[in-house]
């Protein structure tokens, strides 16, 4: 399986700066096979960054979307407006659950509509700090996973995405803590136990699961290597150039 690290650039970069942002990162990435770069830009960089993106170094993700193709729905837009610009979306990102109200609900919806779309969704599960002193960290993993999953069939699963971010984990939540690998190897571990109830051993190996909360250049190898573990979601780190690009290399380092 290839190596994933998408950078979730979330409310940052102008049109302009993000512009420049991958024209520098298309020079400096050497064109890795092994190694699936996405970056996820504000909407309104999409169109301008899907002509400018070299697709055989890099892929552009969506961080949202609405689950709707078209119709009354004032300030939306739809995985169908996406269909062809972006590869991927963020779904069920924290910060849609918990600063926007999105529930397992919508975001069932919403991976739903992208595979409609063709669009890989990205689907984010995660306990809240919480969550996990409660001791309800693998309730909440079964519920969103589940939740999330639960209008994809046999033949969808095949092109989704989990990423597990635990919210006391993200660089922005107020005193966030690293996640240790002993950690993620245990939730990296119900997520595949999960997927296997639902679709199966041998499709459950084959979804991508990957890990975000504070990754950054230094701790990447150690993420990396934690037992099914397929790649990274990065958030402020993806947002500095040099940071991003080491990231990208400890990911090549790891593969070979
Ligand atoms: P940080 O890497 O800044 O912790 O953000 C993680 C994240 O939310 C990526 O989606």
């Amino acid at each position: 399986m290839k190596t994933y690290i998408v950078g979730n650039w979330k409310l940052n970069f102008s049109v302009g700066e993000a512009s420049i942002y991958l024209h520098k990162l298309l020079k400096a990435l050497p064109n890795y096979r092994d190694v699936e770069v996405v970056v996820a830009p504000s909407t309104l960089a999409l169109q301008p960054l899907s002509l400018q993106i070299d697709r055989h170094k890099m892929k552009l993700a969506a961080q949202n979307a609405f689950y709707r193709d078209y119709g009354a729905f004032t300030g939306e837009i739809s995985f169908s407006q996406l269909r062809g610009l972006v590869d991927y979306a963020i779904v069920g990102h924290s910060e849609r659950r918990y600063i926007f109200g999105e529930n397992d609900k919508m975001i069932q919806k919403k991976v739903a509509a992208a595979v409609r779309n063709k669009i890989t969704p990205i689907l984010c599960i995660g306990e809240t700090e919480s969550e996990r002193a409660f001791g309800e960290t693998r309730d909440v993993i079964r519920d969103q996973l589940m939740g999330g999953l639960s209008e994809v069939g046999d033949d969808g699963i095949s092109k989704v995405m989990v990423a597990y971010e635990p919210v006391w984990a993200i660089s922005s939540t107020k005193a966030a803590k690293l996640a240790s690998p002993d950690e993620i190897a245990e939730a990296v571990k119900l997520i595949r136990e999960i997927l296997t109830e639902m679709y199966g051993a041998k499709v459950a190996e084959k979804v991508p699961v990957l890990f975000g909360g504070s990754v950054n250049s230094s701790n990447a190898g150690a993420y990396l290597t934690v037992p099914g573990v397929n790649g990274l979601l990065v958030g402020g780190a993806s947002l500095i150039l040099s940071e991003f690009v080491d990231i990208i290399g400890v990911a090549k380092r790891v593969e070979s």
